[in-house]
């Protein structure tokens, strides 16, 4: 063992990831994207998720206007929209209509459950909590999704 930087030892350790995508809604009604690494499981009884947002995020105002969310497990069929969602904001684009994404309306906040993604959670937010520049938004999962045809995406460098 050697005394690192953060991004030196990190590097190293986080990279192949899960990712996700979180679906939330607009301050106008319409719905956006958000790719994320940070995000995990945080209870069986009752189901919950938390999702880590930075503030800066156009995601963090609609979350905070909004509280609800779909927590999206993605396909090898998302990685386009893996890499739109996680490079532009829905402060410029409508990232469902530039990425072509076909859904169904959910059933807690017919919140959108897109099709070609292997799972969706749909989520309320019950609490957040400030992390530095990021924001925790807990949510209890009230909706559960599978499309057991598709197989999960694993974010890797290669
Ligand atoms: C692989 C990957 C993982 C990411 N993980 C997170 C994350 O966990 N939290 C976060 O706030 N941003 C994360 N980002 C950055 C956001 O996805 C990105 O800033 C996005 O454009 C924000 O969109 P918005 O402004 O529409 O909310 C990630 C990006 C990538 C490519």
């Amino acid at each position: 063992m050697k005394l690192k930087t953060l991004p030196e030892a990190y590097a190293k350790v986080h990279i192949p990831s899960k990712v996700a995508l979180a679906v939330t809604k607009k301050p106008d009604g319409k719905f956006n994207l958000i790719t994320l690494e940070w995000f995990m499981r945080t209870s069986i009884a009752p189901p919950m998720f938390a999702i880590s947002i930075g503030q800066t995020r156009y995601s963090h105002a609609c979350l905070q206007e909004n509280r609800y969310f779909n927590l999206v497990f993605p396909s090898l069929k998302n990685k386009e929209l893996l890499t739109l969602s996680g490079s532009q904001s829905g402060r410029e684009i409508d990232k469902f209509r530039v990425g072509e994404v076909e859904y169904i309306p959910g059933k807690l906040q017919k919140y959108p459950i897109i099709t070609s993604a292997v799972a969706c959670f749909e989520c309320e937010v019950v609490t957040q909590v400030k992390s530095g520049d990021h924001t925790i938004f807990v949510g209890e999962v009230k909706y559960n999704w599978l499309n057991s045809e598709e197989e999960f995406f694993y974010f890797d460098k290669k």
